[in-house]
C-alpha cells in the first residue's frame, strides 16, 4: 500500500481576463488539505494535463457548450493520472485513468467521473490526451462526419501543425487521391508538414500569403481551426457543394474585436455548408475513431508529436507551467499536442 498525500496544490481562477490573453493575475496557487475519501470516491495523482485553445473560452462568463469556470474554482483541464487510493468498486491503486482532472496535484471525487485507460504495448500514456484523446476524436469526426471527405477532393487545413490539425492533415494525406493544402505559422512547421507529404504548405505570416493562397484555386473541404481572415479567404474560393468544418477559431478567442467576415454570401451561390461541431457529442463512437487512427499509425501514416512542459528544476510540480502552456498555444510555439506534466516531487506523508 502506498503513502497517501496529506495536501494538494492547485491553480484556481482568480480574475477573469478581459478580452485578451491570460495574465499572471488570472490564476492563483493554493494549497488544500486532502479530505478522507468517502464511499464511491477515488483519489488520483494527476500526471499530465492537456492544454487547449478553448480553455481561454471557459474563462469568459458567456453562454457556450460548457459552463464557464467560476472564480475560486480549479482550472478545468482534461488529464490522465494514477489512482492513489480508492473506495470505489473497480478502481485500484495505480490504475491509469482519464478525466477532467484540472490544474491540480490530486483529484478527488466520485469514480463515475473517471474512465479507465489501457496503454497498448509500445504506446504512450500521453496518447490518451493526444492522438487517441479529444484531438484525435475531433480530427476524425470533423473531417469525416462534418467534412464528408471524398476521394480526390481538395482539402485545406488551417492550424495544420497544431494538435488537431496535425492529425487531420495526415488523415487527408492518407485519403485516396486527395490534394492537401496545409497552413501554419512558421517556416519550421511548414518544413515538417512538407515532409509529411502535403501537396502545398503555406505560411500565413508570409507577406505573400494572400497571393499564394489564391493560387490554391477552388476548395472542396476546409477544416477550420482558426476562423477570422483565413476563413474569409476560403469563403471566396469554394467549389460548388464545398463543406467548411468549423472546428475552432483560435484567431478570435483573444481578439479585442471579431474579424468581420465579408464572403459568407458565397455559401449560397456555391450551395456550400459551414457547420460547427463539438467532439464530445461523438462519445458513443470514440472507439470507431480510435480503431481508424491506430490503423493509420500502425501503417506509419500518422506521425504524432507532443510539446511537453515539465516541472521546472526545484519546483515540486508542473503547475508553474500551466499558464505558459496557454501562451505556447496562442503564440504557436507548439508542434502537435501541448501538455503539462504535473506530477513531480510532491511528498506523500500520511498512511
Ligand atoms: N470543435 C471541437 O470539438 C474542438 C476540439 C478541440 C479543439 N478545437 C479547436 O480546434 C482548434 C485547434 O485546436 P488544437 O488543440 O489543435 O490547437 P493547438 O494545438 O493548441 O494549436 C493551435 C495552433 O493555432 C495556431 N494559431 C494560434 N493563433 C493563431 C492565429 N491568430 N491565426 C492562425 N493560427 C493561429 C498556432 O500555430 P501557428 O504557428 O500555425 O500559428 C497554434 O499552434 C482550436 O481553435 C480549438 O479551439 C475544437
Amino acid at each position: 500500500m502506498s503513502l497517501i498525500p496529506t495536501d494538494s496544490q492547485r491553480l484556481v481562477l482568480h480574475k477573469r481576463p478581459e478580452r485578451g490573453p491570460v495574465t499572471d493575475e488570472t490564476f492563483s496557487l493554493e494549497s488544500i488539505s486532502i479530505p478522507d475519501l468517502k464511499d464511491g470516491e477515488v483519489l488520483v495523482r494527476v500526471e499530465y494535463v492537456s492544454i487547449d485553445a478553448t480553455m481561454r473560452n471557459w474563462l469568459n462568463p458567456t453562454r457556450s457548450y460548457m459552463r464557464p469556470v467560476e472564480i475560486g474554482e480549479v482550472m478545468r483541464a482534461g488529464g490522465i493520472g494514477r489512482v492513489v487510493a480508492s473506495r470505489a468498486k473497480g478502481f485500484v491503486e495505480n490504475d491509469l485513468v482519464f478525466g477532467t482532472l484540472g490544474w491540480q496535484e490530486y483529484w478527488l471525487g466520485p469514480a463515475k467521473h473517471l474512465e479507465h485507460r489501457q496503454t497498448p504495448r509500445g504506446g504512450k500514456d500521453i496518447d490518451h490526451l493526444g492522438l487517441f484523446g479529444i484531438s484525435g476524436m475531433t480530427a476524425y469526426f470533423g473531417i469525416f462526419d462534418i467534412g464528408r471527405l471524398k476521394d480526390g477532393e481538395k482539402v485545406v487545413i488551417s492550424g495544420a501543425a497544431g494538435s488537431v490539425g496535425l492529425i487531420v492533415t495526415q488523415i487527408a494525406i492518407a485519403h485516396p487521391k486527395c490534394t492537401v493544402i496545409a497552413i501554419a505559422g512558421t517556416p519550421d512547421k511548414c518544413a515538417e508538414l512538407e515532409k509529411l507529404g502535403c501537396h502545398t504548405v503555406l505560411n500565413y505570416r508570409d507577406p505573400n500569403f494572400r497571393k499564394a493562397f489564391k493560387k490554391v484555386g477552388l476548395i472542396d473541404v476546409y477544416f477550420d481551426n482558426v476562423g477570422g481572415e483565413i476563413l474569409d479567404m476560403v469563403l471566396a474560393q469554394l467549389n460548388p457543394h464545398a463543406r467548411i468544418v468549423c472546428c475552432g477559431a483560435i484567431s478570435q478567442y483573444n481578439a479585442k474585436t471579431p474579424y468581420p467576415l465579408t464572403n459568407t454570401p458565397s455559401l449560397i451561390a456555391m450551395k456550400a455548408s459551414m457547420t460547427g461541431f463539438i467532439a464530445f457529442e461523438y462519445a458513443a463512437r470514440y472507439s470507431e475513431a480510435t480503431t481508424y487512427l491506430a490503423e493509420l499509425q500502425s501503417k506509419g501514416s500518422i506521425k504524432y508529436e507532443y510539446h511537453l512542459l515539465e516541472p521546472r528544476q526545484g519546483e515540486r510540480n508542473g503547475l508553474g507551467r500551466c499558464t505558459e502552456g496557454m501562451e505556447v498555444v496562442y503564440q504557436g510555439k507548439n508542434y502537435g499536442k501541448t501538455l503539462v506534466k504535473i506530477s513531480g516531487n510532491q511528498q506523500s506523508s500520511k498512511l
